[in-house]
Parts: structure tokens; C-alpha cells; sequence
């Protein structure tokens, strides 16, 4: 398959701080992909390289096998960042319409009530944007990412302050655009269930560095190996639990009732836990091998866990 996105090795500083160490990824044609860290992480940062608004100090990059500056290759993309760029005092039309101007569309080549109609703003197309909300106005910059008729969809946080009705409208719009219109989407995100339900593919960035990046499914299928419960027939004293935490090869992800989710690293086994466990006198009801979520793994690769 194309690569829609390819980054090697890239490197930012800005005010004398690495910001991205030598990042590498790339972003398949068709795929959605989850980019995820961290605040501070170099999301936006990386975005921001991508769509050309600041200059990496070393590294590749393509775009459909293309250099980012060249202007064709420009016009292959469509972004939504945090600013979402809309004027409140225009309609949602206005704003389609002026934005298809910035592009130099054609009046032939406008499509705006088809865009309108796929973010289902139909109705509200004639109405000054101020007083929509949250989720109408991501779902409006939506529209007036694919103007143009982009190939590939930038977005970052495209979900992030809107209620969960919202988001489930806005990705199925990015469901919708991958699958029926093979749009190529990349977004970042803090919401790990969204990114499971929607992405193919994900990085996950800490500190300017990949720490984990492939196809989701195969991800957890390789962390499932590692991932285990424990179902205990009494509750697990505190200080054992205590004991376990600061036993870091075991890796204790979650404690709760009469359940202990461990993701053991190096040479530790499942069955060292177990027979641990039965030495301080735990019984064991049942043990089993669990598909880890993407929450597991975020949190199993940046090393943190829920108190
Ligand atoms: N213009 C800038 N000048 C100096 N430092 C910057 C600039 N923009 C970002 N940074 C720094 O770069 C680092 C990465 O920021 P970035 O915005 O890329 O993170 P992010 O992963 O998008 O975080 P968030 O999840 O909060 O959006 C942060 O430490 C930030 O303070
Ligand atoms: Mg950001």
C-alpha cells in the first residue's frame, strides 16, 4: 500500500529544547491513524510540520510519495487544528464558501450543500455560526477541510471538548469519509476509546520520541501475550498489593475487588505471579490471558497506572 505519510527521522528544536528526537512513522493510504502522547508530547508539533507551518531542522518527509512544498502537494491536504478557523459572524455556508475562494475552487467544482449535508448541518446552514455548538462547529471545519476535495484529513484533537453524542457524530463522519470517500486521516488524540473504536494504526510520541507505533490490532494482539487476570477468591491484602507495585517486573496494572491485571515484562511468567501469590496464601480462582485494550497498552508504555 502508499504511503500518505511518510516521516523519517525528524527532528525540531525550538527555543534550544529537542521538541521531536528523530521521529519515524508512516501513515498508509486509507488508514486512520491515531497519533497519541501526552500533553507536550510534539503532536501538534509534528502537525504543524506536516501542513508546512513550521520547518523541521533535519529529517524526511513525504506526502503521497511527494515533497511536502510543493503546492500540488499542498492541495492533497485538508486540516482542522485547535483554532478551528471559522468566523462566527458568517453562516455555515459563508464560511464553506469563502474558504473554497481561499483555495481558488471553481464555482463548478463547489460541492457546499453536499459538504453541509455530509456533516449533517443541512438545516443550519443559513445560520450565523455563533451560536453553534461545540460539536457543530468541529463538524462545520470538518466540511471546510475537504473544500478543496482533499486526499488526506489532518485533524488535531478533532473530538476534544465536545460531548460524547457529539463525537460519536463526528467519527462516524470520519468513518464515513475513510471508508466511502478513501480518505486518508490522521488525528491525534487523548482518547484512547475513540481511538480504538476508529483507528487502524497508531504512534503513540513521548517527549519528542515514537514509543510505540503500528497496526492496532496486531498491537494488541502482541501486548494480549503479556496481559493477564488474576481472579482471587478473597480480596488481596493492601500490603501485598503494595509489595506487588513496587515489584516492577510483574508489572500490576490494575487492582480491584478480587482482580489483579498484571503485564509482566523481561523473563517474568504468569506462573511466577501465580505461585507468589499462593506463597502469601491468595487462592487463585482463575487466571486468564486478556486482549489488551489501547488503554493498557498507552499506559503499560508510558508507565502509568491507575492508584
Ligand atoms: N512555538 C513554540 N515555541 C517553543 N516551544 C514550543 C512551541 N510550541 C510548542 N512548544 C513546546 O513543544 C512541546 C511539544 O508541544 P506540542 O504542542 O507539540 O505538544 P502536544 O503533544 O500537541 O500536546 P497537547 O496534547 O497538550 O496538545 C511542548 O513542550 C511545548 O511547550
Ligand atoms: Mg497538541
Amino acid at each position: 500500500m502508499e504511503n500518505a505519510i511518510r516521516i523519517k527521522d525528524l527532528r525540531k528544536n525550538l527555543q534550544n529544547r529537542e521538541i521531536l528526537k528523530g521521529i519515524s512513522f508512516d501513515v498508509k493510504t486509507g488508514d486512520i491513524f491515531g497519533y497519541l502522547g501526552p500533553n507536550g508530547a510534539g503532536k501538534t508539533t509534528t502537525i504543524r510540520i506536516l501542513l508546512g507551518l513550521f520547518k523541521a531542522d533535519s529529517g524526511e518527509l513525504e506526502i503521497l510519495s511527494r515533497d511536502i512544498n510543493d503546492s500540488e502537494t499542498r492541495r492533497k491536504i485538508g486540516f482542522v487544528l485547535d483554532e478551528d478557523g471559522l468566523y462566527d459572524n458568517m453562516t455555515a455556508e459563508e464560511n464553506i464558501l469563502y474558504y473554497a475562494r481561499i483555495y481558488g475552487v471553481q464555482k463548478s467544482g463547489r460541492n457546499i450543500s453536499k459538504l453541509l449535508e455530509m456533516v449533517e448541518l443541512s438545516d443550519r446552514a443559513g445560520d450565523r455560526i455563533r451560536m453553534y455548538s461545540k460539536g457543530m462547529r468541529q463538524r462545520l471545519a470538518l466540511a471546510r477541510a475537504m473544500v478543496h476535495g482533499p486526499e488526506i484529513l489532518i485533524l488535531d484533537e478533532p473530538t476534544s471538548g465536545v460531548d460524547p453524542s457529539g463525537q460519536i457524530e463526528i467519527r462516524n463522519i470520519m468513518k464515513k469519509l475513510a471508508s466511502t470517500e478513501n480518505k486518508t486521516i490522521f488525528l491525534s488524540s487523548h482518547n484512547l476509546d475513540e481511538v480504538q473504536r476508529i483507528c487502524n494504526r497508531i504512534a503513540i510520541i513521548d517527549r519528542g520520541t515514537i514509543r510505540l507505533y503500528g497496526e492496532l490490532e496486531n498491537l494488541r494482539k502482541e501486548m494480549s501475550k503479556r496481559v493477564f487476570i488474576i481472579k482471587t477468591a478473597q480480596s488481596v491484602p493492601e500490603a501485598l498489593i503494595d509489595e506487588l507495585k513496587h515489584n516492577p517486573g510483574i508489572g500490576l496494572q490494575e487492582v480491584s475487588e478480587n482482580e489483579l491485571v498484571f503485564s509482566p515484562s523481561g523473563n517474568t511468567e504468569i506462573s511466577d505471579i501465580i505461585s507468589s501469590l499462593s506463597k502469601k496464601g491468595i487462592k487463585i480462582e482463575e487466571a486468564i490471558k486478556k486482549e489488551a485494550t489501547l488503554e493498557e497498552l498507552y499506559s503499560a508504555i508510558l508507565k502509568v497506572t491507575e492508584a
